[in-house]
């Protein structure tokens, strides 16, 4: 059984999130969705609009998702990818080249980001 992990924060749910998940999924066989928690959010200097559990009930609604487990600090990636026992490790192209030194532990993937659409451009459309 090939395991996908892979990071993010996931508020807002928005079809960008959807096509990240579908393509992390079909590159194996079990997605775990490591999530951001509300306080690294604070440490990170974001604040979401759902909750931590609110956003974990979301992903866990999907069918591409496997499992879905905290996230409370940075450097935890390497410690997940073994206990997890990941085989690949996958983020969208913005973090391009920021987790390389993975490589050698996991394979290292990052899949181009969708076009047109973020939680950041949710929230800015709204207030306008
Ligand atoms: N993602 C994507 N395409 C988008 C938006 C996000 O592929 N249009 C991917 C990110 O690259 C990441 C995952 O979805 O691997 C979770 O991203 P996250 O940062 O939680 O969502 P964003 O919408 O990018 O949020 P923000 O605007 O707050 O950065």
């Amino acid at each position: 059984m090939k395991r996908i992990i892979t990071y993010g924060t996931y508020d807002l749910l928005h079809w960008g999130h959807i096509r990240l998940l579908k393509r992390a999924k079909e590159l194996g066989d079990y997605l775990i969705v490591v999530l951001s928690t509300d306080e690294f959010n604070a440490i990170k200097g974001k604040k979401s609009y759902h909750n931590y559990q609110e956003r974990k009930m979301m992903l866990e609604a999907i069918r591409y998702v496997d499992l879905v487990v905290p996230e409370y600090r940075w450097e935890q990636k390497k410690e997940d990818i073994i206990k997890y026992q990941a085989d690949v490790f996958v983020m969208g192209d913005d973090w391009a080249g920021r987790f390389d030194e993975l490589s050698e532990i996991v394979e290292v993937r990052y899949l181009p980001r969708t076009e047109g659409i973020s939680t950041t451009k949710i929230k800015n459309d709204l207030e306008k």
